[in-house]
């Protein structure tokens, strides 16, 4: 297949690549070394990859590169940094929602998508937002609870 050039703005930074049309954002956004998306099931069941992409969480496996071509993305990692981490970062940390980590960055993408339309969710609707979001490890309790706490944070006055 003939290789097309794309441009992606990815956590701030702008990378012009030369790819094949078959091969899904996932693949590209780690293949550039953004490993924090996470490749679960490759059919849009586990939401592992989850990114927003121009503000709206998608399954990057669901999304041909080229498709997202020109498109602002942000990963779960480019929402902090260590030192200035965002408020859904450092609650998962703090609630203990994070065992194995593998589900954690997608969870983070649909909570952060759900705090931007609805900053003060209900545990119904938090857990309608995480339900893409498969976890074999935590049960789910912490990681509502973690986004409850994100939530109140973020109300107070914190990054968002
Ligand atoms: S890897 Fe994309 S939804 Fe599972
Ligand atoms: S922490 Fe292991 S899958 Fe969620």
């Amino acid at each position: 297949m003939k290789p097309q050039v794309i441009t992606l703005h990815i956590n701030g930074r702008t990378h012009n690549i030369a790819l094949s049309p078959n091969l899904t954002l996932l693949t590209v956004l780690r293949d550039l070394g953004y490993t924090d998306v996470k490749c679960g099931c490759e059919k849009g069941d586990c939401g592992a990859c989850a990114i927003l992409l121009n503000g709206v969480a998608v399954n990057s496996c669901l999304v041909l590169a080229w498709q997202a071509d020109e498109g602002e993305i942000i990963t779960a990692a480019g929402l902090g940094t260590i030192e200035n981490p965002h408020p859904l970062q450092t609650a998962f940390s703090d609630a203990g929602a994070i065992q194995c980590g593998y589900c954690t960055p997608g969870m983070i993408i649909s909570a952060k998508s759900l705090l931007d339309q609805k900053p003060h969710p209900t545990e119904a609707e938090i857990r309608d937002a995480i339900s893409g979001n498969l976890c074999r490890c935590t049960g789910y309790a912490q990681i509502v609870q973690a986004i409850q706490s994100a939530a109140e944070k973020m109300a107070d006055g914190g990054e968002g």
